[in-house]
């Protein structure tokens, strides 16, 4: 059984990834300073899986707890590292939190991997590394244009890290993962996404506004040029993200990886506007969703969605769910939370 050290593991697509790794067989270990979630999430996945997973409750930018664990993990597979800060407004206002925090605990696990000879190593990248994408669909050739934020410039600049260090360790395996709009909660409802922090994405504030947490959805604008004036972006149920990373693994361990570093875009491959996400999410739950339509905010692209035939075509990955079971999902996900804390 190969195990693997899941980095942000408490997290929200690291959560969901270690119960498709446990139901493809892998062991897993967690690593996660809790610093945007809880160990509660461990119950859920141990509801699902029928297994505990154990989490160093350590920060990855202190190098002697890192490399601790990593020596009582001497036979590690690979290591898939999600552990980052991720809230685009907050890098900009916090800069150097973000740099400290999402470069120096790659730097840390890296080279933890290569004192511990860990041969495989994937790496949460993101969409936004592309910028005001010049062509869409989005593939991964798609020239990277200036990062739109901190955070944006963190994902950048660590895959540029990574393939630095591939170069000075070319007996390292290395998958860089770009996702798209994750959204979505394991269909089980045992687990889905609790920040510690306030949500700010779009699945998590439609579910917000219709079970009443907020007053109602601000919808971003709706006079960009598209179909109904409202953004356009390419939402990935979590499952299929997840599902993803067991994929990219499997491809690493079988050493069917021909470069040091491959890039994966992670996407559904199809745009929906925000207008028509709120209409699937009413029409799915068959829920009142209070919105409204504000201003344009600052930063948004206009349109942005992958072409994800590289992921099929040497991963033999393909997403299987769509925007309704996003809806559905994440629904079911938040009605279990919101009951949970009325109950405490
Ligand atoms: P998340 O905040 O739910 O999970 C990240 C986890 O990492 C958290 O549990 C946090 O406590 C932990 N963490 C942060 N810094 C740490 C440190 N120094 N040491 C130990 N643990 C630390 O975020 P997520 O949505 O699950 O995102 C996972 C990864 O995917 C991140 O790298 C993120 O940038 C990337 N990503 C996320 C999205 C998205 O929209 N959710 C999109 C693209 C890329
Ligand atoms: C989606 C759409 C908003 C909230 C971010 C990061 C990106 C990646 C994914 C990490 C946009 C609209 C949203 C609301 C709205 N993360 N919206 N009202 O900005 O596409 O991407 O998460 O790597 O890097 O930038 O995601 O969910 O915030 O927004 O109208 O209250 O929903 O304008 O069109 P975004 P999002």
């Amino acid at each position: 059984m190969h195990k693997i050290l899941v980095t942000g593991g408490c997290g929200y697509i690291g959560s969901h990834t270690i119960v498709d790794l446990i139901d493809h067989g892998f062991e897993v270990i967690s690593a996660d300073n809790l610093s945007n979630s809880s160990e509660a999430v461990l119950d859920g996945i141990e509801a699902i899986t029928g297994r505990r997973v154990h989490n160093y409750a350590i920060d990855l930018c202190d190098l002697a707890a890192t490399e601790a664990m990593f020596k009582a993990h001497d036979d590690l597979a690979g290591v898939i590292h999600f552990a980052a800060l991720k809230h685009v407004g907050e890098s900009v206002e916090q800069p150097l939190r973000y740099f400290r925090n999402n470069l120096n605990s790659l730097i840390n696990v890296l080279d933890c991997m290569v004192r511990y000879d860990v041969p495989n190593f994937i790496f949460s990248s993101s969409c936004s590394v592309y910028g005001n994408a010049s062509e869409l669909p989005v593939t991964e050739k798609t020239p990277l244009e200036e990062a739109e934020s901190p955070y944006a410039r963190t994902k950048q600049m660590g895959e540029q890290m990574v393939h630095d260090f591939s170069h000075r360790h070319p007996g390292q395996n290395n998958i860089l993962l770009r996702y798209f709009n994750p959204a979505g909660a394991h269909e089980s409802a045992k687990i889905g996404e609790s920040p510690t922090t306030p949500a700010s994405n779009l699945v998590p504030v439609i579910t917000e506004a219709a079970i009443g947490k907020r007053k109602a959805l601000m919808v971003f604008g709706d006079d960009y040029n598209t179909r109904d004036g409202s953004c356009i972006r390419d939402y990935i149920h979590v499952m299929d993200l997840a599902n993803a990373h067991t994929k990219a693994l499997q491809h690493l361990i079988a050493g069917k990886q021909e470069a040091p570093v491959s890039v994966f875009n992670l996407g559904i491959g199809e745009g929906v506007t925000v207008l028509e996400a709120v209409n699937a999410f009413m029409k799915v739950t068959g829920e009142k969703l209070p919105y409204h339509i504000g201003p344009r905010r600052p930063g948004d692209v206009v349109a942005i969605y992958a072409n994800y035939k590289k992921a099929a075509d040497q991963l033999g990955w393909a997403p299987k769910r769509d925007v309704n079971d996003i809806m559905r999902t994440a629904w079911n996900w938040e009605k279990v939370r919101s009951q949970a804390k009325e109950e405490v």
